[in-house]
């Protein structure tokens, strides 16, 4: 008796630990404990498409502060990567997190937005689903997605070329459309190819670039998108000198900041080569205003 005494003392300090865990940090808890719970793995209502280099780790964190909003930590590369597409969508729904079925369940994987198959395979999932397109400044956005891969390099003490001599081909002067940094700018192309599946309401413009500076105004507009309530207030984001950005605030023990990964100093690059890159997307910019009835003060 005496056993099954400090059993029962030893579970229910373990499973109230669990739930308060969940409640400092949504993802601590251990399957069991979940499943326990009634948390089930949710197929995403809403992804976070791309774009690469436009916030989309920072979206998702901060989305992440809604209590109704369970993010997939891992970027899952479902629909852009044949071999994980061809394990099924229990494969995917496996990947997800756990969640109360009032909660909606979001992943974010970048690739999604260039690549050919993706909105086909995500339509035939679900045809109604929410995607969210994260964007900044074309070209600072191609300069940030350099400044990346030129890391992952350094890291690996290789040599790279500049930045200029991959956006401009050397032997015409002019943009090089074959570089895969300024391709990935040119947010009407794509977008393009995803309204052949979805229609334009579907989608959702966040901007990137007033997501660094005030992020709040932005979180709003896709709770309002998303039918939550508006639950994340100033209180969850605080701007960190040090890091130059602004942080999470769950609650009152639990904060953080992105990893140092992103933030990157970006390498300067040659004003006459930044404005031939600014000309050159201005006319995919303009149709990409008047697709998605967002406007951006771009040049
Ligand atoms: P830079 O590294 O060019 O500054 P992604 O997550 O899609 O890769 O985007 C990375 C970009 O998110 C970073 O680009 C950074 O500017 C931006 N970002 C937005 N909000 C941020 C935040 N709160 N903390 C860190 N980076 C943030």
């Amino acid at each position: 008796k005496l056993w099954c005494i400090l059993f029962n003392t030893v579970l229910h300090l373990y499973t109230a630990r669990g739930l308060l865990l969940h409640e400092l940090r949504k993802t601590n808890a251990t399957k069991e404990q979940l499943y326990l719970h009634n948390h089930v793995q949710q197929l995403p209502q809403a992804i976070i498409i791309g774009v690469r280099k436009g916030g989309t780790r920072a979206l998702l964190e901060m989305l992440n502060l809604h209590p109704a909003v369970v993010k997939a930590s891992q970027e899952i590369h479902f629909f852009d990567n044949d071999q994980n597409y061809g394990r099924g969508i229990d494969w995917y729904r496996g990947k997800m997190p756990f969640s109360f079925p009032h909660q909606i369940t979001i992943e974010k994987s970048p690739a999604y937005f260039i690549t050919e198959e993706v909105p086909e395979r995500i339509f035939k999932m679900n045809s109604s689903i929410k995607l969210l397109i994260i964007v900044r400044e074309p070209t600072t956005r191609a300069v940030s997605d350099y400044t990346q891969v030129l890391e992952g390099k350094e890291r690996k003490n290789k040599t790279y070329h500049k930045f200029e001599t991959l956006a401009i081909d050397g032997k015409t002067c002019e943009v090089n459309t074959k570089y895969k940094a300024v391709r990935t700018s040119i947010y009407s192309k794509h977008l393009e190819r995803w309204l052949k599946y979805f229609p334009v309401e579907q989608f959702h413009v966040v901007d990137g670039d007033r997501l660094i500076t005030d992020p709040l105004p932005e979180l709003q507009l896709v709770e309002r998108f998303l039918n939550l309530p508006s639950k994340i207030s100033q209180y969850n984001l605080y701007f960190n000198a040090t890091r130059g950005f602004y942080c999470l605030r769950f609650n009152i023990v639990f904060n953080k900041c992105l990893a140092g990964s992103k933030g990157r100093t970006h390498p300067e690059v040659n004003l006459s080569v930044v404005t031939k890159l600014q000309k050159f997307f201005h006319p995919f910019n303009q149709k990409f205003y008047q697709i998605t009835g967002r406007t951006f003060d771009w040049p």
